[in-house]
């Protein structure tokens, strides 16, 4: 029977983990690099009063990646960023002194020669490495987990990718990418850290901040208080671990109430969080959810790091609920606007709107604290990247609880 389940975390005293590579400084850098292509634009911060009002809550945002670079996902930071330190440390430079101009042009390409990135994706990584690599007038190559969405596949593809979907599920796709860069001498671009391998993961997760720099800036331009609680989905855990990482830094002990969401046939996540005994736990086997982006079985070792120390609670969820946030934000109350948010996008807020409208969902609303005063804040990471699926769920009513 799919349910959801919940741990609070007892934090870990010590040692407490070093915020460093989350910073201001170091979100401000990431920032930068990316406000210095063409396509950026700040992705919106939408306030949904009538949801908050629904649901009974002070207030709701929704940081809305869907229109990140015109990729439909916020997966293009991280993928952009780490080739853009990448670059900078081949060539002895400053990443700050490798703007998009400098970077995309004939005299860096000249330096660098020729570079194959390789990562494996579900598809979302996989369009920003590739992306970026067809920019920078590079090769790439792209491994899709088993059942990976054909629209995924073509975009990918579109981007210039040598991409295939292979018949191993998302961790064994990973080590296919991992001897192959080793055979051919590519660049693996991995969006999962684990041991001997952590530097491009890190610069991955340091650019994903620069969504945290956006909603904190904006929130102070707009003179809105912070967020009380931050829902954030997790896959392996590096959003999460990096978003995690940034708040805690840049707010101390004002920080959120941090709830990491995982769907429950793959929360490696919340295994590792239940079992609180120093070690990772995995999620084998084909990982059958809809929630494409967030299949995967094996933390990221840095994402937890980060998270032992920062998130408060840890929630497994049924396939249904990212439906749910799927449909609650497709079909909005009056006055509010639309969100076209996808499975791993949605899932936080359908998340929520379950146990904010469930009895039987109550004691999971008293253990994250959340009441009329509760100013929430949600990151819909990607758009509808699989329109197909979408529109099932959206105009079909697929995946609901009373099937
Ligand atoms: C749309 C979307 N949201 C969230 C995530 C989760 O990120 P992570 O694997 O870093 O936990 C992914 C990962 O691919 C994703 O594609």
């Amino acid at each position: 029977m799919e349910t959801f389940k919940i741990v609070t975390y007892p934090h870990q005293a010590e040692p407490a983990t070093d915020l460093s590579a989350f910073c201001e400084a170091e979100a401000k850098k990431a920032h930068d690099f990316h406000a210095s292509f063409d396509v950026y634009q700040e992705t919106p911060l939408t306030s949904l009063p009538g949801l908050a009002a629904a649901l009974g809550v002070k207030e709701i945002r929704v940081k809305d990646e869907s229109y990140r670079f015109g990729l439909n996902a916020f997966k293009v930071l991280g993928g952009s960023y780490a080739l853009g330190r990448y670059i900078a440390k081949k060539l002895g430079e400053d990443i700050a002194e490798l703007p998009a101009s400098r970077i995309l042009s004939e005299e860096v390409r000249g330096r660098l020669g020729e570079v194959t990135f390789v990562t494996a994706t579900d598809g979302n990584h996989g369009r920003g490495v590739a992306w970026t690599a067809n920019r920078l007038g590079q090769h790439s190559v792209v491994y899709m987990p088993k059942g990976s969405a054909q629209e995924r596949l073509d975009n990918i593809r579109a981007e210039g990718a040598d991409a295939s979907i292979t018949d191993l599920n998302y961790d064994e796709a990973v080590r296919l990418a991992n001897s192959k860069a080793e055979s051919e001498g590519w660049v693996m671009v991995q969006d999962t850290a684990w041991e001997g391998y952590t530097d491009i993961p890190l610069w991955i997760m340091q650019g994903y901040t620069t969504m945290g720099y956006e909603i904190v800036k904006r929130l102070e331009t707009e003179g809105a208080e912070p967020p009380t609680h931050l829902f954030l989905q997790a896959g392996v855990g590096s959003m999460a671990g990096a978003m995690a990482g940034f708040f805690s830094s840049y707010y101390g002990e004002k920080r959120p109430f941090i709830t990491i969401v995982e769907p429950e046939k793959a929360n490696c996540v919340f295994r590792t969080a239940e079992a609180n005994d120093g070690k990772l736990h995995f999620v084998t086997g084909e990982m059958n959810t809809i929630m494409a982006g967030l299949a995967c079985g094996e933390p990221c070792t840095i994402g937890w790091e980060v998270l032992k120390n920062c998130a408060d609670a840890f929630i497994s969820c049924p396939d249904y609920a990212a439906a749910d946030g799927m449909r609650v934000l497709a079909a909005p109350k009056k006055g509010d606007p639309v969100v076209v948010s996808g499975e791993s996008g949605a899932a936080t807020t359908g998340c929520v709107a379950n146990i904010l409208t469930r009895e039987d969902l109550a004691d999971l609303k008293e253990k994250l604290h959340l009441d009329e005063n509760s100013r929430i804040l949600f990151i819909s990471t990607e758009g509808d990247t699989d329109k197909e699926n979408y529109r099932n769920v959206v105009w079909n009513g697929k995946y609901n609880r009373y099937e």
